[in-house]
């Protein structure tokens, strides 16, 4: 997830392009870059690390002249968050620059062919490879227009980009396809950018883009047209009325509902060139020539730790691969017998808890290999790591975990994907239904999202009084038991506990009374008719009940939360989402800060 912003109108372009750069920071930030068109080249500055580095590069620059430009803020995805590989991007000729948000997902393919036709490379990006592909494009057609729809006949993936042209300055283009892309119009002005904060104190008018738009603006006029066949498309102005900061949040009243609701599109994110549905198989290009390992430890803190312990059972059940799964500021202290035939996969949204850190080193002292799975690019887990899978989430904002939990689960499926295929244990068959399904996933949870949120809403009002809560589950819904426990405990304050169905009579049976409320994981999987019989026991006590649940289960409780069918696995990113809206509308409910709980960081950088 990166930052862009276009401008073409009247004001000097550059320092209103960093100041919107700014608005859009939370977007994602390690580097950032502008490009405009003085005399005749294009000059592009960037710097690594936030704006503030930009800032300093324009100091005494001449940079007042320029009418028109763009600039970008990015999260990396390809390629470390370095200067080379910042954006703006030129192309070989020098004569366009790009800055692209989304994932150009052939683009290995694309750069092998330009390569052949004398195209050059500086970066590791596919930002890169795509303004030489529109340049090869106007080369071919002799036009910037036709030479743009031509190149985005041939890109497979998602983008948002705008594209300068040295040799006509004042016309800016753009094309958005799967990631977010608005147009301001002002008077004598018109702007592009990611997101409204870019441009919203110079205009309140925008349209939104659709996948498959592709515009043409200079300072007075705007156009948008068919990608493909270049047909002019009608559009509806919109007009704003947020301010600056719920317009950071897309409307939301906060970051982690709208992380929650970002979750179809960051699944389709993590799978983005991963999965191939007409061949039913799933790669991940970063592991592919590795040896499957002989035993695998998960090593991970709080959600993450949630994630591994999910991804175990999977791993398992499609790899068969033994795996243990370890709170890492447990590991980091045991006297661990690993050896080089050990993996150790490191998990972890930030890349720099420092608990999760020690773990590696640890494991690394023994001789045991590494695999990260990370979020943040070049975090300190990702460089600590032999290899690294990253899970292209984008930012999140809030400080309890949504959407990073959610891709970290795509990741493992493909993780269990992958290494069952390589070992042979896991059939074609079997490999292409769950490819199929995980394909279908984003549409579905897209759909269902809005009634969770309804019901969840409706159900913590009536709960709102509770003191305390046990989550059950069992198998895969065990670490979903904890996970909805902690979001609970972490965002409204209110106690709760995750527990195994199976082990409650061993010890927390005891609480059960009609003030406690058991939220549980009642899912239609193999192991319903014990969960069923668990939930008996806490009924018999007179214990009130929410389940969640889903079509054909035969369950009597106090609230039947009913989710969509979703076959084995892929039940899971429709349970996740509930438990995490109902720790959301219960923290709202009660007025907590929801964003920012009490005692608590983003990043655990400390012991
Ligand atoms: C809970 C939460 C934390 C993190 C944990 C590990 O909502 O966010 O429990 O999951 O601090 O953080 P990472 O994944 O960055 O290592």
């Amino acid at each position: 997830m990166c930052g862009i912003i276009g401008y073409c109108g009247h004001r000097p372009a550059v320092p209103l392009i960093v100041e919107g750069l700014r608005r859009l920071e939370y977007r994602g930030y390690d580097s950032a870059g502008v490009a405009f068109v003085q005399g005749r080249d294009i000059e592009i500055i960037k710097a690594e690390g936030k704006l503030g580095q930009l800032d300093k590069k324009l100091e005494g620059r001449d940079i007042m002249n320029a009418t028109s430009g763009m600039g970008h803020t990015r999260w990396a995805t390809h390629g470390l968050p370095v200067e080379r590989n910042a954006h703006p991007h030129l192309d070989s000729t020098g004569r366009l620059a790009l800055v692209h948000n989304g994932i150009f997902e052939n683009y290995q393919e694309v750069k092998d062919d330009l390569l052949t036709k004398g195209y050059t490379f500086h970066s590791e990006t596919d930002t890169e490879v795509l303004v030489n592909l529109i340049s090869e494009g106007l080369k071919q057609t002799g036009d910037v227009l036709k030479g743009l729809s031509w190149a985005l006949r041939q890109a497979e993936g998602s983008y948002a980009i705008v594209l300068v042209d040295r040799e006509n300055p004042g016309v800016l283009h753009a094309a958005r396809k799967s990631s977010p892309l608005v147009l301001g119009i002002g008077q004598g002005e018109n702007f592009l950018a990611s997101d409204v904060p870019a441009f919203l104190p110079y205009t309140r008018d925008v349209v939104f883009l659709d996948d498959g738009d592709l515009v043409r603006l200079d300072a007075s006029t705007w156009q948008v047209l068919r990608y493909d066949d270049l047909t002019p498309l009608e559009k509806k102005v919109h007009h704003i009325t947020w301010d600056v900061q719920a317009a950071q949040k897309g409307g939301y009243k906060h970051f982690m509902i709208k992380e929650i609701f970002e979750q179809p599109k960051v699944i389709t994110d993590c799978l983005a060139g991963r999965i191939d549905t007409a061949a039913g198989t799933a790669r991940l290009p970063e592991i592919e020539d590795l040896p499957v390992p002989k035993r695998l430890r998960i090593v991970a803190c709080g959600t993450s730790f949630h994630a591994g312990l999910w991804g175990m059972y999977l791993l398992e059940k499609w790899a068969r691969i033994p795996v243990q799964v370890e709170i890492a500021s447990e590991f980091r202290y045991r006297d661990l017998i690993l050896d080089s035939d050990d993996v150790v996969l490191a998990i972890s949204q930030s890349g720099e808890t420092a608990d999760t850190l020690a773990g590696i080193k640890v494991a690394k002292d023994l001789g045991a290999s590494i695999l990260g799975l990370c979020n943040v690019v070049g975090s300190s887990v990702a460089r600590e790591s032999d290899h690294v899978i990253y899970t292209q989430a984008g930012p999140e904002m809030s400080v309890a975990s949504t959407k990073a939990m959610c891709s970290q689960l795509v990741a493992l499926t493909l993780l269990a994907l992958v290494w069952g295929r390589k070992k042979g244990v896991l059939s074609p068959e079997a490999q292409a239904s769950a490819v199929r399904e995980l394909a279908d996933l984003p549409a579905l949870l897209d759909d269902a999202l809005p009634a969770m949120r309804d019901e969840a809403k409706r159900l913590c009002r009536l709960y709102s009084e509770a003191k305390s809560f046990l989550y059950l589950g069992r198998g895969p819904c065990f670490p979903l038991a904890l996970e909805g426990a902690l979001k609970l405990k972490e965002i409204s304050y209110i106690h709760a506990e995750g527990y195994a169905s199976g082990e409650m009579k061993h010890g927390p049976i005891a609480l059960i009374d009609p003030k406690f409320p058991t939220f549980a994981l009642a899912l239609a999987d193999e192991l319903f008719p014990k969960v069923k019989s668990n939930l008996q026991e806490v009924q018999a006590r007179g214990g009130p009940i929410i389940a969640l649940t889903q079509p054909g289960v035969d369950l009597t409780v106090d609230h039947r939360w009913v989710l969509p069918t979703a076959s084995g696995p892929m039940s899971t990113f429709l349970a996740l989402p509930a438990l995490q809206l109902f720790a959301y509308e219960m923290a709202d409910y009660l007025g907590k800060d929801v964003d920012q709980p009490r005692n608590l960081a983003k990043s655990v950088t400390v012991e």
